[in-house]
């Protein structure tokens, strides 16, 4: 590796929010003065790490042209598809011609606005000499229930065993987009990780700030705008 590596920013923003129950997909609802895209693209554009950030639009949403962040000269649109896995492709093969094996790629969910700087650096810091990569996660406070049938308690988990998978997932670029590829179809793939576990390679968990919520249930809104509003970064 005798180049220098670049980063680039994938973000998924091609859902159409359907637990959010809006009248619009969530990542158009306003919070805090601006749409919850707006403030996810702002937030890693403003980390000054990213070479270009691809994001993954529907081809029938009509407010992405309507934002000026669209415009973006860092800015990179590429094409949803029809699961998350799917856009996460469809934008990484959006910069194949821009992007190098090696060079890291870390994908970050359009509908977690509260992603910091500060996560961001750490994410990055902690696996760069990595070979494989790994996500942010955050540890269970929560006693975990295993359950059959009617929600008929069988089990324990050991919690110390068990993490909650957070964006951004940080991976080469060469290595997550042929795993995305070989799992293309495949409904457990819900995170990039789990598309690398698929081939066999372990990736690591850094641990993450709880305030980097998924906007994925109408209270959340509030709860994101909490944590902005607290956020000083
Ligand atoms: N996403 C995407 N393409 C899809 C599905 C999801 O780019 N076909 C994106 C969403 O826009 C979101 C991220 O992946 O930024 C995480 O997905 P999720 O929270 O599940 O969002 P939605 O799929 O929009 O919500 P829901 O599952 O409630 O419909
Ligand atoms: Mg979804």
């Amino acid at each position: 590796m005798n180049h220098s590596i670049n980063f680039w920013a994938v973000v998924p923003a091609a859902g159409v929010g359907k637990r959010m129950n809006a009248d619009r997909p969530k990542q158009y609802l306003e919070l805090a003065g601006k749409t919850v895209i707006e403030h996810t693209l702002l937030r890693l554009l403003s980390a000054e790490v990213f070479t270009a950030v691809a994001v993954a639009i529907s081809e029938e949403d009509p407010y992405w042209p309507d934002l000026d962040v669209s415009a973006h000269k860092k800015i990179i649109t590429a094409a949803g598809g029809k699961e998350r896995a799917d856009s996460v492709l469809s934008a990484l093969k959006a910069i194949r011609t821009v992007a190098s094996d090696d060079d890291w790629v870390l994908v970050h969910d359009a509908a977690r606005p509260c992603i910091t700087t500060i996560d961001i650096h750490h994410l990055i810091d902690s696996l760069k000499t990595d070979e494989i990569g790994g996500i942010l996660a955050l540890s269970s406070h929560d006693t975990l229930k295993s359950v059959q049938g009617d929600n008929i308690i069988v089990g324990t988990l050991d919690r110390s065993h068990i993490w909650r998978a957070l964006t951004p997932q940080m991976f080469r670029y060469g290595l997550l987009k042929n795993a995305l590829e070989v799992a293309e179809g495949n409904a457990a793939i819900t995170d990039e990780a789990s598309a690398l576990e698929l081939q066999g390679m372990q990736p690591k968990i850094v641990e993450g700030r709880p305030d980097n919520i998924k906007i994925t249930r109408p209270e959340d809104l509030a709860l994101a705008q909490f944590y902005m509003e607290h956020q000083n970064d």
